[in-house]
């Protein structure tokens, strides 16, 4: 929990512009900077900085953010991390992380020492490789050259229970322990985990050694050994060979996902290196997510049996909410008994390569798995179809792509497109900028929310019973306000704003506002009296709503069907309603 005048104070001292600056180039555009958006593929600049403002939005993908979400989208940092790098930078001293009930997030030792361990045993294991006849010809055997066994850090651990203690001056320290390298059984006595294995580091986005799989050279169990969860090690989060394959990543512009450490090792020995593992489970929503952020298309390449399918449509569940518009899933299913290891081997990069081209879409997966579920000859299998799609449907938040399947399930299943989106209890996606529909009047309190955002002190002069009841903005304007009033002194800017509602349901609503803003700021010297203008004009809409309501009310039951007050109301506002003309 790190306080949010901590937050905001760092956000005051950081400059958004420098900082985006220094990964992706920025060039003045007009009040702001621009730049070819780094989250997703385009060739004329979206990507906007607000220098005044502090914030980054992309008029393309919808990217938006504050120094610490930039940090976090651009480098895949965890939002403390991303705190925690931000202040390093400008010399500001996080508080101390105070747990729930006040003691620190974890007890235990430093991250950076568990990564220090984590780095010694790494070459630790390195250096026995090269004295292990046994590890060489196995890794040999199965065609890993010295060049790609040193770009992945592959090691070995030798056999014996205590062979860590040539590598650490003191092997009882509890941060081998913590770190999983070092086990402790009922007798107090201490034994190396890893013994005897081929050693994969599994290195998070830094390239830090986080965790290892020690594979098994013969026949025993099990054949992979893995790192136990740390501090440092969260499995469904990380995938392996991430860092070995970055630059593979950026000029593919796809991910493959395999299942195994050997399949990441054998593709890149054979030339294809964009492949990650996931670490012998499912994938997760997170890593998905996660391999978004640099590709806009990730393939699975499961092995051809039936392991392979399950773990794909797992896959494929995991893939739906993660999938944002403009990116791609595919599926490639080997030959049965094959996986990519020895698939690669056997048929070279190309063929691997064309697989990989031809992969199935989601789509086509989707629909044909669910196919093979019901028995599509009879009206209630193509109805069962449909249901069954149904829970996969509401998952996707790309309209185009649920389109896309709705007419792949009418023409499946034999009903209407109409009737599957009925059937399956469908609404309209929700957009990230909805176009503002024709009909609806332009809302009075679009420009109230651009004018708080712009100068936040204003919501102390906000009558909030002025703002009309069961709107999304109103909502949003109140919430603002609140969290204004709250924060108190020093009134916060946007930044500091967008960070307190970080996750809030009306993020998105002030997002678009801070966008307009961004494109049209008010003039500095206009503010004011735009803000009297606006709250006005907000006022009078209130006060004619309530009379229209009261005068069909009047209209239906005469005055004697209002009730006291209400008569008050209405009274009063013939009154001022004759005044005005
Ligand atoms: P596989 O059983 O498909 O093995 O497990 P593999 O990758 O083909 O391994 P090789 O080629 O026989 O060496 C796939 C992945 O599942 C995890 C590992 O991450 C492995 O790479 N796994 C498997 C374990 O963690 N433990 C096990 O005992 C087995
Ligand atoms: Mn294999």
């Amino acid at each position: 929990m790190i306080p949010e005048s901590f937050i905001q104070e760092l956000l005051h001292r950081v400059d958004v512009v420098e900082l985006i600056d220094g990964y992706v180039p920025l060039k003045k555009a007009g009040a702001n900077f621009a730049a070819c958006c780094p989250f997703h593929n385009e060739k004329t600049p979206s990507f906007t900085v607000s220098p005044t403002k502090q914030f980054y939005h992309c008029f393309g993908c919808g990217s938006h953010g504050t120094a610490i979400s930039f940090l976090m989208e651009y480098s895949g940092l965890g939002f403390i991390d991303a705190i925690k790098e931000l202040a390093s930078r400008v010399g500001l001293l996080v508080p101390e992380d105070k747990g729930r009930d006040g003691k620190r997030a974890h007890d235990g030792p430093k991250l950076t020492t568990l990564t220090d361990i984590m780095d010694k045993a790494t070459k630790y294991y390195y250096e026995q490789l090269k004295q292990s006849e046994k590890a060489i010809s196995y890794l040999k055997g199965r065609g890993v050259s010295g060049e790609i066994a040193q770009k992945f850090g592959i090691g070995y651990a030798p056999d014996g229970w205590q062979n860590l203690g040539a590598a650490f001056e003191d092997y009882t320290i509890t941060e081998l322990q913590v770190a999983g390298l070092v086990i402790k059984n009922e007798q107090g006595r201490l034994y190396d985990r890893f013994r005897d294995r081929v050693m994969f580091p599994i290195m998070n986005q830094k390239g830090e050694v986080i965790a290892f799989g020690g594979r098994v050279m013969g026949d025993g169990e099990p054949k992979y050994l893995n790192s136990p969860e740390t501090p440092l090690f969260e499995k469904g989060r990380e995938v392996f060979g991430l860092p070995q394959a970055r630059v593979a990543l950026r000029e593919k512009n796809t991910a493959i996902v395999v299942e195994g450490y050997m399949d990441v090792v054998a593709l890149s020995q054979n030339g294809v290196g964009n492949a990650v593992a996931t670490l012998g489970t499912a994938t997760t929503a997170t890593h998905v997510q996660k391999l978004l952020r640099q590709v806009d298309r990730i393939v699975y390449c499961f092995d051809g049996d039936n392991a392979g399918r399950k773990a794909a449509w797992r896959a494929l569940e995991n893939s739906l909410e993660a999938l944002p518009e403009q990116k791609s899933i595919g599926f490639v299913f080997l030959p049965d008994t094959e996986d990519p290891d020895s698939f690669v081997r056997k048929q070279g990069a190309e063929a691997f390569e064309r697989l990989i081209t031809q992969a199935t879409p989601l789509s086509e997966f989707l629909l044909r798995e669910l196919a093979s579920r019901c028995d599509m000859t009879s009206a209630e299998g193509k109805a069962k179809l449909v249901a069954e799609a149904k829970p996969l449907l509401t998952r996707l938040q790309t309209p185009l792509l649920r389109l896309q399947l709705i007419k792949r399930l009418a023409e499946a299943s034999g009903f209407s497109q109409a009737e599957v989106e009925r059937l399956c209890d469908l609404r309209p996606v929700v957009r990230r900028a909805p176009a503002r529909s024709p009909r609806q009047a332009p809302s009075l309190l679009r420009p109230l929310l651009r004018l708080l955002l712009q100068k936040p002190v204003l919501a102390l002069n906000l009558p909030l019973t002025a703002l009309p009841v069961n709107s999304a903005e109103a909502r949003a304007v109140k919430h603002l306000c609140e969290t204004i009033i709250d924060a108190g002194e020093p009134v916060p800017a946007y930044a500091a704003l967008l960070e307190r509602l970080r996750g809030n349901e009306d993020e998105a609503i002030l997002r678009e506002a801070a966008a307009e803003l961004m494109q049209q700021p008010f003039a500095e010297e206009d503010i004011d009296a735009e803000f009297d203008g606006a709250v006005k004009r907000l006022q009078e809409a209130e006060h004619k709503r309530t009379f229209t309501l009261l005068q069909e009310k009047v209209s239906k039951l005469g005055v004697a069907g209002l009730s006291g007050e209400e008569k008050q109301h209405y009274l009063q506002a013939l009154s001022e309603r004759g005044r005005i003309g």
